[in-house]
């Protein structure tokens, strides 16, 4: 498309401005706005600001959705603690489909990690374990080890591909990263990357805006960006080529993510479902997150502000929130259900407004950062799909052992930073070697008790690490650890362990 052309389209979208700073411009600046006009649809732009205005106007003056909400039903729902009698069955399904080489992993990488404000991919992210792993290492080593696994108990070779969606602004660095570490022992065909959407910030009168005068102010378009990006890269078709039917999907931040776990693929295939959420309890009524439930008979994910503080507070006759499967964003799909979304649904999904401060140039070419919102970012979730779902299970696993998601940066607050996800990681792994029969002792020889007591605020839990490539859940670590005295810090890894061995009990 030439200039004149450009100017045309542009000039009956109303969005003209994007090109007022042409003549200024350098022939590099030119062609990467060229570029960036060239993929965008700036007609298609503006319904979407449409229609996501109009449901987030809709929204704010709607009544809330108590009244038409149901909380998941037990027929769907699987658990970890009440279901133990099933959890060996449901892992050996599960362990079944991974030797078969039907089971992918789908990683949500695309995001921009505003908020732990790192100018680099979230998942190359060092938390500071003692072994100074990157969240990216730490879920490859955990595909390598269920590989290893499936191998063990099927005695052949398999594979788990996995598939990193990325974006715009972070394609590149995560390619990298993966390069630089040699792929983390996963063979590189097996490491396939694609990019999702960007989508323009907005004003509120719908004008695109521009970051500088030549470049437009592009975000992802939110982590359900997956489904069109499905379609724009052949994903599916290249799963349907290596014999994939089961995908599990999940969020670049969990540390303690369990990717591809058995025994959740196992429950899904079981209960013969196309659509499934691993959700944890949600701990109480104002805790601020997403529960899955039922709205009008459909599954979805519902804001703790889209419903009254009675409602969060109501309480089952066990004495459980009635409303408590908070969403970790931890998803099973069949390949054939994905199929569908993409061919027939993604289209009708609206995007939700996200209402921000969003720096930006003003007509005059001037930086402005803007000290109250300004402007709106528009994304679809992940969970938007629930409701396409023909056979919709839930599995509620433990928030200690499966879900500490890295977003904050230390500073900012207690909740959700880099301390966090490693004390939750390393309190895991010491209650690993606490069962499978290791005790940790004190300077003095005396053993530490199986919940430290943390007096001080500043107190840090047991150091303690053992690489995914020894342990995938806890299993196997008696060898190494039964009967012994171990000071921390821990760790343990394919050579050994790192650490004073005291005597064997
Ligand atoms: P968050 O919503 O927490 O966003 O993403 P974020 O980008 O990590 O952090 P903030 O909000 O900017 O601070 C949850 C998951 O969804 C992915 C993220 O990479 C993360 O795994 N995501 C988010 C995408 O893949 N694409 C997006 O457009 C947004």
């Amino acid at each position: 498309m030439n200039l004149d052309k450009l100017r045309q389209c542009v000039s009956k979208a109303g969005q003209s401005h994007v090109l007022q700073s042409w003549d200024e411009l350098s022939e590099i600046q030119r062609s990467h706005l060229l570029e960036e006009l060239k993929g965008l649809d700036c007609l298609q732009l503006n319904g979407f600001f449409r229609r996501a205005m109009d449901a987030f106007s809709a929204s704010s003056t709607q009544e809330k959705v108590d009244a038409r909400m149901e909380a998941v039903p037990q027929e769907v729902l699987g658990s970890v603690t009440r279901d133990q009698q099933h959890l060996q069955q449901w892992e050996a399904q599960g362990f079944n489909q991974i030797a078969d080489g039907k089971v992918a992993v789908l990683l949500l990488a695309g995001g921009q990690g505003t908020r732990l404000g790192v100018s680099y991919p979230k998942g190359m992210y060092d938390v500071g374990l003692p072994s100074h792993k990157s969240l990216f290492q730490i879920q490859a080593e955990r595909i390598l080890k269920l590989q290893r696994l499936a191998k063990e108990r099927h005695g052949k070779d398999c594979i788990i591909p996995w598939y990193i969606m990325t974006s715009g602004r972070t394609m590149e660095s995560t390619r990298d990263f993966f390069q630089k570490y040699c792929y983390f022992g996963l063979e590189e065909q097996n490491i396939i990357l694609f990019q999702q959407g960007m989508l323009p910030a907005m004003s509120f009168e719908g004008k695109i805006l521009m970051e500088e005068k030549g470049k437009l102010s592009m975000a992802p378009d939110g982590n359900g960006g997956l489904y069109r990006a499905l379609g724009t890269h052949g994903v599916l078709q290249d799963m349907e080529k290596r014999g994939i039917e089961y995908i599990h999907v999940y969020c670049v931040d969990n540390i303690l993510v369990k990717v591809a776990d058995p025994v959740f693929i196992g429950f899904c295939v079981n209960k013969e479902a196309d659509c499934g959420a691993k959700v944890v309890e949600k701990m109480n009524p104002t805790e601020p997150v997403g529960v899955v439930c039922r709205v009008d008979g459909v599954y979805q994910v519902v804001e703790y502000s889209e419903i009254t503080l009675a409602t969060a507070q109501k309480r089952s006759t066990d004495g459980r929130l009635m409303y408590n499967a908070g969403n970790i964003a931890n998803h099973f799909f069949t390949r054939r259900f994905l199929q569908q979304v993409v061919e027939v649904h993604e289209p009708q999904l609206q995007h939700h407004v996200a209402v921000k401060k969003i720096p930006y140039v003003d007509t005059q070419g001037l930086l402005i950062h803007p000290d109250k919102p300004n402007g709106i970012k528009m994304e679809k979730f992940v969970f938007d799909i629930f409701q396409f779902a023909k056979k919709f299970v839930v599995f509620e696993v433990l928030r200690e052992e499966e879900f500490s998601p890295l977003k904050n940066a230390d500073s900012q607050n207690g909740k959700d930073n880099p301390s966090t996800a490693r004390y939750a990681l390393m309190s895991l792994h010491h209650c690993w070697v606490l069962n499978a029969g290791g005790h940790f002792v004190d300077e003095n020889g005396t053993h530490i008790p199986a919940i430290p007591l943390m007096k001080d605020a500043g107190d840090v839990p047991i150091q303690c690490e053992i690489s995914p490539l020894v342990s995938y859940a806890g299993e196997g670590l008696e060898t190494y650890v039964k009967n012994k005295e171990f000071h921390a810090p821990l760790t343990i890894d394919e050579d050994g362990i790192h650490q004073l061995v005291k005597n064997g009990l």
